[in-house]
């Protein structure tokens, strides 16, 4: 683990990330030593850092201390955070503050091979997200509604819990974004008022309209899923995993999802 560029897995009592949640993490797949999507994911810190008033740390310095800690690994996964750093007691931001950055290398979770190829159960959840539109979009530290919702299950069947807004609005699940297609046509939600904007959400619409697959970024509701002719879950780490099952309902992976599969480049076994 490197923090602030040393190596070390001591972090200071008064910082900021483990008193209020005062910063920002993004989580990186790694393949054959490189982080994978590394622009959008540098692109979502920086955008996190100007709406919540942090000096963001200079890409090329994280970009050296992840190559050096990535350095050898076939498969891993890279997660930094940046926090405001260390303040006083007090919500108050300090004046100046010295931002915190704390790079760390985990084991490729192990996760089912099958579940990108024949999908996965997924659970409604009871927790509701809460709606904050200067939060919405940003992987920042605040992750207890996450915490919450996924401490709601703990069948190894159920691959994930899909989150809901507290008008009953889709939003996504508690560590990947929600795809549905319907006719043909990709539809995620907006994440106007909660949600986190995932890497490779972004991906996956980039992707599809340059497949020529229609996209729509909307809201959706459970009458939605009722409709869908395939669903999907997606992050950094995972990829796409196909939904079979959530309430009762069943789905078949199909084309567009294993198109997309495709053009992520997934393992996907036939
Ligand atoms: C709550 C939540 N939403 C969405 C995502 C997907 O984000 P990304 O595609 O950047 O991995 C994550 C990832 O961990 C998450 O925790």
């Amino acid at each position: 683990m490197l923090i602030d560029g040393k190596d070390s897995d001591q972090i200071a009592a008064d910082d900021r990330g483990l008193l209020y949640g005062d910063g920002l993490f993004e989580t990186l797949a790694v393949h054959s030593g490189e982080p994978q999507l590394w622009t959008q994911h540098m692109a979502r810190l920086a955008r996190g850092c100007v709406r919540l008033g942090i000096e963001p740390p200079s890409v090329d310095l994280l970009q050296a201390e992840a190559r050096a800690l990535c350095a050898g690994s076939a498969r891993a996964v890279l997660k930094i955070i940046v926090t405001r750093g260390s303040g006083g007691r007090g919500y108050r931001p300090p004046a100046p503050a010295l931002p915190r950055r704390i790079l760390s290398l985990h084991p490729w979770p192990d996760h089912p091979a099958h579940w990108p190829q024949q999908g996965v159960n997924v659970r409604l959840c009871d927790t509701p997200l809460g709606a904050n539109p200067r939060l919405a979009g940003l992987k920042h530290l605040n992750r207890l509604e996450q915490v919450l919702a996924r401490a709601e299950w703990d069948d190894p069947d159920i691959a994930e819990g899909l989150m809901l807004d507290a008008a009953g609005g889709l939003v996504e699940g508690t560590m990947s974004n929600l795809f549905l297609v319907q006719g043909g046509r990709l539809r995620t939600p907006a994440l106007e008022q909660c949600g986190v904007a995932g890497v490779m959400r972004g991906h996956v619409l980039a992707l599809a309209e340059q497949g020529g697959i229609a996209c729509e970024v909307t809201a959706l509701g459970l009458a939605d899923l009722r409709s869908a002719d395939e669903l999907f879950v997606c992050n950094s780490v995972i990829g796409i995993w196909p939904v079979r099952r959530v309430q009762g309902m069943e789905f078949m992976p199909g084309s567009v999802t294993r198109r997309l599969q495709q053009a992520i480049g997934d393992a996907v076994d036939a």
